[in-house]
């Protein structure tokens, strides 16, 4: 099934995030095929509809363009939504333990049964740095108290246009500008119809409309209010001015028996996409305005829609380098097969099984400036995979006949169009490791070889550490034991300083 034939089943999917899916005119062609995929993957239809959903949502790209917000979805209920300042995909794993230190983030609260929820979003915004202010709309303050606001944020919460105190200390313009990012959560239907309209009528839709800085919206609201013709239009404004939205989420509303698109986004997916926002537009990290394109994990080669062959990667490594490169500023698309790690916030994740699936979306991530081949790709695929499973009978074992997969990291390094400046390779080993890495390089046409023991005593497989050696034309340079977020950091360094010396 091609690309095209996914995003016909994708587009008449609304509404699918969470909910149960409903496909409706699907053609009888596109339903066969998902039916095979389906049976190859050893999936139900609607879990293989949902994979597909979840890797093209991955694959939206980060920036978009003016004409591309006119996307026919955009705007849609239910539809994912970008803006221009917008990370890559807004709903996704969280990143614990990454940074907002040094940013100044003004949190506006509009009045939502949700608002409750902001609570925790000041405490997930500061435990990962930020210097937080807060606006608490009238509203809002029916649902949350300006005190214990006060008490979370560290300063006292900002509450009214016309406070002399307030203004005389700090003022509406100051609170709008003072910052980095405003973000606005929950942004309830009323708050987007006055920012769409640039209403100022109180201090939040006042610092609104006086801010110069990016905008992240979070709404929440009832499915029947999002699904309004108004908030759509008003919606399509607000992305059209260059305002970044994150969710809503589909799920049950806090009115007893509502259910669909309106839950505010989590706490913890607001913080990551504020952070995303404030990455990639800061200019002065090492790889912005670089793209980068990562493998990892192990592939998956069906024998059957049951069984397939594995092998023991854990996509660590190559989870490592794709977060490292996104902190570093670069626009990231990881390419990664099934692993049990989260996806790498900041990172456009496209998931697939097999190593040709891989190579295709390799193909399609191209022309990226940097590619990192640290997936641990099958050599080997079954001539021919079951389409049902494989019964036991008298005949005994089956016979597997295996075909060689195509080398990902060899026909990307040899490509005569749209070649990355920078291609490396792993080299996976059990013996005479810098040797083996030596020939590879040359072999597999790449740049640079990252050369690892992966023999059963070094623990590298599945482990949090690794020693690796880098091998190039020049020579080897070879590293110490260190984790692998660490190795990630030390590549990524490595990488920004072959781009600076113009060696490559
Ligand atoms: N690789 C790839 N596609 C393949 C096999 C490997 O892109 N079909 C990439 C890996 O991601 C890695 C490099 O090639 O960057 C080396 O992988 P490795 O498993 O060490 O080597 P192989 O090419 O599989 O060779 P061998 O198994 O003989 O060591």
């Amino acid at each position: 099934m091609t690309r095209t034939a996914y995003n016909d089943c994708i587009a008449i999917i609304v509404g699918a995030a969470m909910a149960s899916l409903t496909v409706r005119n699907i053609g009888e062609d596109v339903k066969k095929r998902l039916r095979i995929r389906a049976a190859r993957h050893g999936r139900s239809m609607e879990e293989e509809i949902r994979h597909i959903l979840a890797s093209t949502d991955s694959a939206v790209p980060a920036a978009h363009s003016r004409a591309e917000q006119d996307d026919s979805r955009q705007g849609q209920p239910g539809a994912p939504i970008t803006g221009d300042h917008a990370p890559n995909a807004v709903s996704r794993a969280v990143g614990q333990g990454t940074s907002l230190a040094v940013s100044h983030i003004l949190l506006v609260i509009g009045g939502g049964i949700a608002a409750y929820k902001s609570l925790d979003l000041i405490r997930r915004l500061k435990e990962r740095g930020a210097a937080l202010r807060v606006v608490v709309s009238k509203a809002a303050q029916e649902f949350v108290t300006p005190l214990s606001i006060g008490a979370l944020a560290g300063e006292r919460a900002f509450t009214d246009l016309f406070d002399t105190a307030s203004e005389f200390d700090v003022g509406h313009i100051r609170l709008a500008r003072d910052c980095d990012l405003v973000i606005v959560a929950p942004a309830t239907a009323d708050l987007m119809a006055k920012m769409a309209h640039g209403l100022a009528d109180d201090l939040a839709s006042a610092v609104l409309l006086a801010t110069d800085k990016p905008i992240l919206i979070a709404p929440a609201m009832n499915p029947a209010m999002w699904a309004h013709p108004a908030t759509v239009r008003n919606l399509a404004h607000l992305v059209a001015d260059g305002v970044a939205v994150i969710g809503p989420n589909a799920g049950e509303m806090a009115e007893a028996g509502e259910s669909g698109f309106g839950r505010m986004a989590e706490p913890l997916e607001i913080a990551d996409a504020a952070q995303l926002l404030l990455i990639h537009r800061n200019k002065d990290l090492p790889l912005a305005g670089k793209r980068v394109l990562v493998t990892s994990g192990p592939t998956h080669e069906p024998i059957d829609p049951v069984r397939y062959i594995a092998n023991r990667s854990s996509g660590k490594q190559g989870h490592a380098i794709a977060r490292a490169a996104a902190d570093a500023g670069a626009d990231v698309t990881l390419v990664s097969g099934p692993v049990t790690l989260p996806d790498p916030p900041g990172v456009k994740t496209i998931k697939i099984e097999s190593a040709r699936d891989m190579l295709s979306e390799v193909e399609q991530a191209l022309p990226v400036d940097i590619a990192v081949f640290a997936a641990a790709v099958a050599d080997w695929r079954v001539a021919e995979a079951g389409a049902q499973k494989i019964k036991k009978d008298a005949k005994g074992a089956p016979r597997l006949s295996l075909l060689e997969n195509p080398d990902i990291l060899a026909t990307i390094a040899h490509r005569k169009t749209k070649r990355p400046r920078l291609v490396i390779g792993f080299a996976a080993e059990t013996e005479r490791v810098i040797e083996h890495a030596k020939a590879k390089l040359a072999r597999k046409g790449c740049d640079w070889i990252l050369a690892n023991d992966v023999s059963a005593q070094s623990g590298v497989m599945g482990g949090d550490r690794n020693i690796i050696h880098v091998v190039t034309a020049k020579g080897v340079e070879s590293w110490p034991s260190q984790t692998k977020d660490d190795a990630a950091r030390m590549l990524v360094e490595r990488i920004a300083a072959a781009l600076g010396t113009d060696a490559l």
